[in-house]
Parts: structure tokens; C-alpha cells; sequence
């Protein structure tokens, strides 16, 4: 099969062949003994790692060894603040709320207003900052136990990453970025060193008990890059390598070609959508439907490749049982594409409402998680 899609931490194009990007990356897959290993801990699976949307990792088994060792790991993960956050970006979020109520591990979260500004998304740092606060309270509306949770925006908590981004930096050079990232002479010296800047939560947890934590980074599998290059240095710093757990990338509401993209608006779910916005988009998705009501009444439709069964999938039928029936009358025609997009919508609208009184009371709740020089 033709390797034609791109995952960098700034682009995803194509239709990802997951199998492939593991080989590519060069990351182990998550097999049912991972799982199991999983579950021995926790008592119970998310139903993104059960459904395997949590693919692929590294070291997570060298992270349960130190576990159970009695060496308890710390998470860490963020946010490049570009935008409105979207449903896609709360897939790995829910995972780590997940991990931090099952394993009472303390979660470092990074907030890169820093690598929106030097990536072109904003002319004015200032716009970037405000956008990093705005994303800060679906940060917090995600549950999150304010006691285990630090949340920091980079040129806010600037005079504890640099002395260690200086050391990364170091020992990074010009040639690893170029072949990593695909940098060439037309990127500006901030991105190139951006990366730095995004290892250094690694080792923060590290440098604040005085000896070596693991850390484990649930993420979206674009975000590897940045933790290859870590890994790569980290034992020359004296500290041990970050593992990571990743996602599969949710697709947006155009079909499974495109992952959910703030550059297409329409094709993704923002979390401070309204209503009507939301039943407007999801009512004009791709699905896997007949051409006609007969046709799909009589040869059933196809949810391999619809974005609204991927919604159910991903986050709105937590329950196999409720996730089978839709999957089993989308196939028999029983169910069409009409109904199911109203019954998605249903439970989006739910969510979101939620989602956003919670958001809503976060507003005076950010120095309960926002941890300043
Ligand atoms: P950002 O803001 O692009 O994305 C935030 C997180 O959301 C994940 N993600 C997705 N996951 C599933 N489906 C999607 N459609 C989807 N779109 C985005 C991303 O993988 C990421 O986990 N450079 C980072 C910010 C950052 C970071 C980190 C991320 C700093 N430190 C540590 C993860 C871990 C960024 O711009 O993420």
C-alpha cells in the first residue's frame, strides 16, 4: 500500500495508515497482554484504549515496571494554543484524566503559546496568550484534580524551562532537526529550536522531587517527533526517557481522509459550539449511506467509512453494547443516516452543555491550576 499521508506535530494530510506510522515512527503497538496489564491496575479499561484508539506506545511497559516497583510515574501533555479547542483535541485529555484518577499521578500540562507564535498562527504573541487562557478553562472543565494538576503557559513559566531548554538544546543539533521535522532554510531559528522547549516538562518532575521520576506522555501520535528527540538526550541529561502512550487521530466530520482540523471549521466540533451549530454540522457529514432510503433499507449502510459512526466510536457509545447496535443497524439498514446523525447530535449537545457550565466555572478556578514564575 502507498505510505501517501504526512504526520508531523504541524501536519496531518492523507489517510493515516496507522500500521505503517508505528514502522515509520519507529513505536511499538498496544497488544491485548499491554491491555490486560493495563487493567490490572486500574480495575477497568477507557473505552479509547479498549477499542485499541490508543494504538501505540513507548516504554509503557518499563512505566508499570517502576510502578509496580513502587517508583510512580507523572503525566505529561499539552496544548498548542491556535484556536477554539475541538472534540478531537479532549481525545487524549479524557485518557489522562482517566490515568490520573486510576494512578493518582501528578499531571504536568504545557500550554505553547510560544510554538503558535513562532509557527505563524498569530502576528501578535499577546493574541496567542489569549487564546492559551481560553483554552484553559476546557483544560480545567475536563476534570482534572486540581491538587495533582499544574498547568503552565510557556513565556508565563519561562525562568524554570530555560536553564533546562538551554541544556537540550545543546545537545540537539541542526542536522537531527532538519532530518526529524524536514526544517530547511526558510524556518525561522524560533522553530527550530521549539522543540527544546517541549522536552523540558519531561524532566520537571524529575527536577522537583531531586531524583528521577518516570513520565509517561498520553498524546495524539503527531506529537512523537518532539518526544523522539527527547528520548534521544534524556540520558545524557541524567534522566530517564519519557515514555509515551498515543492516539489515533479523530477524524472530522468530512469523512476518515481528514483528521479533525481547525483550518476546516465545518469539519470539526468546537467545544463552545452552539446547538444549533452543532445539529448544522454534524446534520452536513459524510457518512457511509445509500444513495437512496431503499437502497440503504435494502443493502444496509457502511460505518467503515462514515465520520459519524467514528464520533460514536471515539467518544459518544462508551458502552460496547450501545457501540455494536449502532454499528449492527447502520449495516443492516435499519438505521438511517438521518436518525443516527440526530441521535449523535443528541448526545453531543448533551455533552457540550455540560462541558460548558463547567467551562464557565473554571473562569474562577485558574489559580487553583496555573502554576507561575
Ligand atoms: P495541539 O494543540 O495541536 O493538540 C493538543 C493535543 O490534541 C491532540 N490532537 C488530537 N488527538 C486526537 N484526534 C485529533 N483529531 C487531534 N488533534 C489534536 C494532539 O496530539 C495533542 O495531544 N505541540 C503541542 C502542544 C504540546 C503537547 C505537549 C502535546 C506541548 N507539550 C505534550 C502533547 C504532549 C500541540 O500543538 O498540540
Amino acid at each position: 500500500m502507498p505510505e501517501d499521508f504526512v504526520v508531523t506535530p504541524w501536519e496531518v494530510t492523507g489517510e493515516v495508515d496507522y500500521e505503517a506510522l508505528v514502522r515509520r515512527f519507529g513505536t511499538q503497538p498496544i497488544d491485548d497482554a499491554l491491555r490486560a496489564r493495563i487493567r490490572k491496575h486500574t480495575g477497568d479499561l477507557h473505552p479509547l484504549v479498549r477499542r485499541g484508539l490508543f494504538f501505540s506506545h513507548r516504554d509503557l511497559n518499563w512505566i508499570l515496571d517502576e510502578y509496580e516497583k513502587g517508583n510512580p510515574f507523572a503525566l505529561y501533555t499539552g496544548r498548542g494554543p491556535s484556536s477554539g479547542i475541538h472534540l478531537g483535541h479532549m481525545v487524549p485529555w479524557f485518557v489522562v484524566k482517566w490515568l490520573q484518577d486510576r494512578f493518582r499521578a501528578t499531571l504536568w500540562f504545557q500550554i505553547t503559546d510560544d510554538e503558535k507564535y513562532l509557527f505563524r498562527d498569530f502576528e501578535k504573541l499577546e493574541d496567542s496568550r489569549t487564546i492559551a487562557y481560553d483554552n484553559i478553562l476546557d483544560i480545567i472543565a475536563i476534570g482534572f484534580d486540581p491538587k495533582l494538576t499544574k498547568i503552565f503557559i510557556d513565556t508565563e513559566y519561562i525562568r524554570h524551562l530555560y536553564p533546562l531548554a538551554v541544556q537540550i538544546a545543546k545537545r540537539v543539533t541542526f542536522s537531527t532537526a532538519k532530518a526529524v521535522f524536514g526544517f530547511d532554510e526558510s524556518y525561522n531559528i524560533g522553530q527550530i529550536f521549539y522543540t527544546a522547549i517541549q522536552a523540558v516538562p519531561c524532566f520537571l518532575p524529575s527536577i522537583e522531587a531531586g531524583h528521577n521520576v518516570p513520565v509517561l506522555i498520553p498524546c495524539g501520535m503527531d506529537q512523537d517527533p518532539h518526544f523522539r528527540v527527547t528520548r534521544d538526550v534524556a540520558e545524557r541529561l541524567g534522566y530517564s526517557k519519557p515514555a509515551g502512550l498515543y492516539s489515533k487521530l479523530m477524524p472530522g466530520l468530512f469523512g476518515l481522509k481528514s483528521k479533525m482540523s481547525t483550518s476546516q471549521p465545518e469539519s470539526a466540533i468546537f467545544a463552545t459550539d452552539t446547538e444549533k451549530a452543532i445539529r448544522k454540522k454534524i446534520g452536513n457529514a459524510f457518512t457511509g449511506g445509500r444513495a437512496t432510503v431503499e437502497e440503504q433499507r435494502r443493502l444496509g449502510a457502511n460505518p467503515d467509512i462514515c465520520s459519524v459512526f467514528a464520533y460514536y466510536q471515539y467518544l459518544f457509545a462508551p458502552e460496547d453494547t450501545y457501540l455494536a447496535e449502532v454499528e449492527q443497524t447502520c449495516r443492516s439498514g435499519e438505521r438511517m443516516c438521518g436518525d443516527c446523525k440526530v441521535e449523535l447530535a443528541d448526545h453531543v449537545v448533551k455533552f457540550l452543555k455540560e462541558h460548558q457550565a463547567r467551562r464557565e466555572k473554571a473562569k474562577d478556578r485558574l489559580d487553583e491550576f496555573i502554576l507561575r514564575d
